[in-house]
């Protein structure tokens, strides 16, 4: 094994184990989901065998996560607030008809692919981390439209650089208001596959022009709802302000911040924000897992002939320091008084 770990992307690296389990089901005569998840069990053999009616190929039965390892400053592992993936998870199961994988198992089997792949936790300060791809698909052969009762769980695990590559710097987003990525009453709180499939085509067209897709709420297309795949923050003064809409996925990075952000004395603000509100803002950002905090430089709005700018091009200090603040929890130097991170 030979990677340089300071020059990954957030690219798929195989590792030598996934970690796999199985649910068979039924459903009893009160269409209660009735069945049991086997143990996880690491493996090297990365392809599923998959009948190819599965509910997860043909209805798109599937949901997955994203959360990372951090080597620390101190040389240990840390997991960063899982169970509040496995409870997202439990949520989008419910959402798409699944069986839920506890969090019990759910946590076992992240910690025993951080364990059998422990060599390809990357070093403290290479910017590189440990992701987990947790994934939950519907493998009973069904041609008629319903669910499945029967389930995979996998972990795939890959070492991965920084989502945006280069140093801490703005990205430009672009408005696209008219290609939805989720009905307000439909899937976008939940971290399922269809909510993907269905954005590429505004963020493929919105990359070709250099940029990231920023969407609109389905329903006016007026209020701020995702940045591509993460959450929108904006700063005004000591105020956090981010979105509140029924079809973006809540995030743990962006909870987080929230927390830290009240407790360093910002108001938070959750509620819908009007695109138009873009000019008052001093920093504008999107978070998540894979890129933390990304600050925004600029956001453009071809339909209403608008660009909105923040600060000078550079990452603000408020951002910046809240950005800092979670990685110092992250890689262990700030006390984790949350309790978000498990050492392994
Ligand atoms: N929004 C979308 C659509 C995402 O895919 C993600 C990534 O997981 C996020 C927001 C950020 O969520 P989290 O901070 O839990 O990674
Ligand atoms: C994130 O983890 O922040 C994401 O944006 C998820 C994406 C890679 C699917």
């Amino acid at each position: 094994m030979n990677i340089d770990w300071s020059s990954l992307g957030f690219h798929y690296t195989e590792t030598d184990y996934i970690v796999r389990s199985t649910f068979h089901g039924h459903r009893d005569e009160k269409g209660q989901l009735m069945g049991q998840w086997s143990e996880p069990e690491a493996t090297r053999d990365k392809y599923l065998h998959l009948h190819v009616s599965a509910t997860a190929l043909q209805y798109g039965q599937e949901a997955f996560e994203g959360l990372k390892a951090f080597r620390g400053v101190d040389g240990q592992a840390r997991i960063f607030r899982m169970q509040a993936n496995a409870e997202r998870m439990q949520r989008s199961a419910e959402g798409l008809y699944m069986a839920p994988v506890p969090t019990d198992l759910f946590c076992k089997a992240i910690r025993l692919a951080l364990v059998k792949n422990i060599d390809y936790l990357p070093p403290y300060e290479t910017g590189a981390t440990l992701y987990f791809r947790p994934l939950l698909i519907g493998s009973t052969p069904r041609l008629g439209v319903g669910p499945g009762v029967d389930f995979e769980f996998v972990v795939i695990p890959s070492p991965i650089g920084p989502y945006y590559p280069g140093k801490f710097h703005c990205t430009t987003f672009i408005i696209n208001n008219h290609i939805d990525r989720a009905a307000p009453l439909g899937t976008g709180q939940f971290k399922v596959g269809g909510n993907y499939a269905a954005s590429f085509r505004a963020t493929e067209a919105a990359h070709l022009q250099g940029y990231d897709c920023m969407f609109t709420d389905a329903k006016t297309h007026s209020f701020i709802d995702e940045c591509s795949a993460s959450n929108f923050i904006g700063i005004r003064g000591n105020q956090y302000i981010t979105p509140r809409s029924s079809s973006i996925l809540p995030s743990i990075t962006n909870d987080s911040l929230m927390t830290i952000a009240r407790e360093m004395g910002y108001e938070v603000i959750r509620r819908e924000i009007p695109v138009s509100e873009l000019s008052e803002f001093e920093e504008a950002g999107c978070c998540g897992t894979a890129c933390v905090i990304s600050p925004i430089g600029k956001v453009i709005d071809p339909d209403n002939d608008t660009v909105y700018t923040f600060g000078n091009g550079e990452p603000g200090p408020k951002l910046t320091e809240l950005y800092q603040a979670l990685q110092d929890i992250q890689y262990g130097r700030a006390r984790d008084h949350h309790g978000w991170c498990e050492i392994v």
